[in-house]
């Protein structure tokens, strides 16, 4: 008796199927506007809320992965807004920390906004004790791995990569707060700027992925005009997918990877698209995924 009802209760939670979702947004660049519909498209916010709300479940986490700032003129609201995201979310909201956060701590203003670089701006990037220059040192993030996936601003190459994803992040934030911006993470090759891995380098990215133990990479940084773009995949199973969109140009974009392994592509443009990374298989929308799963099942 004792036992069928045990039995029972397993098959009911392995009825239970608990995904993870992670959304993934690249390069804002003070864009206010385009930034909020885009998390708006990809359902994360409140809609109408002001601060916008994050509307996460419990299995959902959202990654930004760097340069909120510079270009347009909310550089520093969307910064603001990271940063109460990151109060109330802090164990499901993610900021990467991208170059254009980088120069702004080295008081390189040259892409800041001609009508956001006011001396209120400056002295806030030229005051350690600052709430955003804390944040950005303290509570920002070079890297991580969810889910086997790893995400980072520009990429990892391998010479980074053997590091770990720990140490690097623990490096960085020491630089940072030494402001020693010759340190060798933070370097042209390091994973804020490097377009190595951008460039189809397959056999790179294999390298890099297999050192830390992950399947595939999301980045940023390299702009791509015709929206998220997954490279590699078909050659080495292992997939880099670029979602810089260029979302302050007007071309918004984002993703969501459900468990590792299905890939939603948000576009204006084109709706949603899924890829499942593992079969290597490409849905018109969430609808066919799931019926092409059920289908499946039946067999
Ligand atoms: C996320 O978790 C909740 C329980 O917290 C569950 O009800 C929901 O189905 C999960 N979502 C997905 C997509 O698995
Ligand atoms: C630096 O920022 C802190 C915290 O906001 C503030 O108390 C302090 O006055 C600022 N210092 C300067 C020189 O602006
Ligand atoms: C730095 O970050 C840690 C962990 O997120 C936090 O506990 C600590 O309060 C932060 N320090 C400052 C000065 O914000």
């Amino acid at each position: 008796m004792r036992l069928a009802l045990i039995v029972i209760l397993l098959i009911s939670a392995l009825h239970i199927c608990y995904s993870k979702e992670v959304f993934a947004v690249g390069d804002l660049h003070g864009d206010w506007k385009a930034a909020i519909s885009t998390f708006d498209m990809m359902n994360v916010i409140e809609k109408g809320s002001n601060p916008p709300k994050l509307t996460l479940s419990e299995n959902q986490t959202l990654v930004q992965t760097g340069d909120l700032l510079d270009r347009g003129r909310n550089g520093l609201q969307l910064l603001r807004l990271s940063m109460y995201w990151h109060k109330h979310h802090p164990d499901q909201f993610v900021q990467l920390l991208g170059n254009h956060e980088l120069m702004n701590m080295q008081r390189i203003f040259e892409y800041v906004n001609d009508e956001e670089l006011t001396p209120e701006y400056r002295s806030i990037f030229r005051n350690s004790s600052s709430s955003e220059m804390i944040y950005l040192e303290n509570d920002t993030i070079i890297t991580t791995i969810i889910d086997d996936v790893l995400y980072v601003h520009a990429g990892l190459l391998h010479e980074y990569a053997i590091l770990g994803t720990e140490e690097i992040n623990q490096q960085t934030k020491a630089a940072l707060k030494s402001k020693n911006f010759r340190h060798s993470l933070l370097r042209s090759s390091g994973p804020l700027w490097t377009r190595k891995l951008a460039m189809k380098s397959c056999k790179a990215l294999t390298k890099a992925l297999k050192a830390v133990n992950a399947k595939h990479m999301v980045v940023g940084h390299t702009i791509q005009k015709d929206g998220v773009n997954i490279q590699c995949l078909d050659e080495t199973g292992h997939a880099i997918i670029l979602i810089d969109t260029g979302i302050s140009f007007g071309n918004k974009g984002g993703i969501k990877i459900v468990d590792g392994r299905y890939l939603h592509v948000y576009s204006e443009k084109k709706g949603t698209v899924v890829h499942d990374l593992e079969a290597k298989k490409t849905f018109e929308s969430v609808v066919d995924r799931v019926e092409s799963a059920q289908n499946r099942d039946e067999l």
